[in-house]
């Protein structure tokens, strides 16, 4: 029997917590997987719960979070597998540092504004890091280096979740990653 040859790729969602990554990235991954198209997922909150449980929040700790989650996406995307993953990922030269090390890396930076994403507050946690409950918590007591040139860009205060995740798939198809729908 011959198999399709599938490319890998890496779909690298960047953004501030409440912002969306992992919402589209569901999305997403239904869809490309709805397509046939082999898929893993990697999310900061579950990777956080085994692969990285060890680590906090320090600069030091999210780079090393990046640094495990990136040796998985490139053993994934060298093996023809598209690896979705979605992590807060604020420093921009660790970003950098996955492109270096994965194949057909994308980086997607899904914006919101910070006012936004506080008003939606989804898990409670931005009223907690400003009761300062929670320290180093990005964009209210840690940085977030937005990306100045990424691969794709969606603006999830403008956007609905569907019209994001089609963004990305046009992204992907027009880059020949992975085919279009006849
Ligand atoms: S990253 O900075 O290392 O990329 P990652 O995406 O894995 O972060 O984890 C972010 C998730 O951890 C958030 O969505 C939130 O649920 C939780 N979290 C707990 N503490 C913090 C914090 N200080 N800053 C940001 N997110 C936090």
């Amino acid at each position: 029997m011959q198999e399709t040859k599938q490319q890998g790729f890496v779909v690298w969602m960047t953004g501030l917590s409440g912002a969306g990554k992992t919402t589209i990235a569901l999305v997403l991954e239904q869809e490309l997987k709805g397509r046939g198209l082999r898929i893993e997922r990697l999310d900061g909150d579950v990777v956080r719960e085994s692969l990285t449980r060890d680590l906090g929040f320090s600069k030091e700790d999210r780079d090393k979070n990046i640094e495990r989650v990136t040796f998985v996406a490139k053993l994934l995307s060298r093996n023809e597998v598209g690896v979705i993953c979605s992590f807060i990922s604020p420093y921009q030269a660790v970003r950098d540092m996955v492109r270096a090390q994965t194949t057909n890396f994308l980086e997607a930076f899904v914006d919101a504004p910070l006012d936004v994403v506080m008003a939606r507050d989804v898990k409670g946690l931005y009223q907690k890091a400003i009761a300062g409950e929670i320290p180093n918590f990005t964009g209210i007591s840690d940085p977030f280096e937005a990306p100045l040139t990424p691969d794709i860009h969606v603006r999830t205060d403008q956007e609905s979740v569907a019209e994001s995740a089609q963004i990305i798939i046009d992204k992907l198809e027009s880059l020949g990653l992975i085919p279009g729908v006849a």
